[in-house]
């Protein structure tokens, strides 16, 4: 199935307190946003990559694109105050595909299988996202006291790359900015306008990188998958 990927990368990653942008850490000598662009590079099914950054990085994403030699055209589109109107620019510069896909330059572990499976339930569905059952027990507290345990089995913890049928997504985000409505992903911009939102099995390993803690992680994946393509 084909598709476009706008990969959101305008933000400032606070949380990691780099003072830069988490993008450009390198993880075994490679920057993250590296490993994110090549999945996408090297899936003959992804017709478009637009990247949406801070128009002042332009000079480093430009040359990161220059010295690992990522060839399939990378659209640099100037990203927002929020990640939701970086993905509203990004989505500005779609060319046409029926399908588009929004993934977080910050998941560089992203597995090709998944993207398959993912655009196939959105062909079908309209709206699909990458999701995996929560492990620990979730709880609401006000003040450090709980208020009640929530019921686990019916909690997912929700990755990328969202995949949509682009018209979708397109009234998702007219609708959104409307409103005034800011969501943290972009199924829930979906959600609000009654569109139905299938869940597809994700995967452990597609992490978000986000505190520094986030690094050692993406570190021991790296060396896994690196072991798994030896074997
Ligand atoms: N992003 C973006 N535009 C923004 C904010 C975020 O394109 N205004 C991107 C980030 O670059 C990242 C993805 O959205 O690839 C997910 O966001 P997050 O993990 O929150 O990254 P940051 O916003 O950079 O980190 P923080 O929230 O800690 O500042
Ligand atoms: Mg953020």
């Amino acid at each position: 199935m084909l598709y476009e990927v706008i990969i959101p990368a305008a933000g400032q990653g606070k949380r990691m307190k780099a003072g830069r942008n988490k993008l450009f850490i390198e993880i075994s000598n490679v920057p993250i946003i590296v490993y994110t662009l090549r999945i996408f590079e090297a899936d003959p099914n992804c017709r478009g990559i637009i990247l949406t950054i801070n128009p002042e990085e332009k000079p480093i994403f430009q040359s990161i694109i220059d010295t690992y030699q990522l060839g399939k055209e990378i659209k640099l589109v100037p990203g927002g105050q929020e990640r939701q109107q970086s993905v509203r620019n990004g989505l500005h510069n779609v060319s046409g595909t029926e399908l588009v896909l929004v993934h977080d330059g910050a998941r560089p572990f992203i597995e090709r299988a998944l993207i398959a499976d993912l655009t196939e339930a959105a062909y079908e569905h309209g709206s699909a996202i990458p999701a995996v059952p929560v492990k620990d027990t979730i709880k609401k507290a006000t003040n450090n006291t709980v208020e009640e345990t929530v019921e686990r089995s019916s909690l997912w913890a929700v990755q990328t790359p969202q995949a949509f049928r682009f018209s979708i997504l397109k009234r998702a985000h007219e609708e959104a900015e409307k409103e005034g409505y800011l969501g943290t992903d972009d199924a829930s911009l979906v959600e609000i306008i009654g569109e139905k939102v299938v869940i597809v099995e994700g995967d452990y390993d597609n992490i978000k990188i986000t505190t520094q803690e986030d690094l050692y992680f993406a570190e021991a994946i790296l060396l896994k998958n690196k072991r798994q393509q030896r074997e």
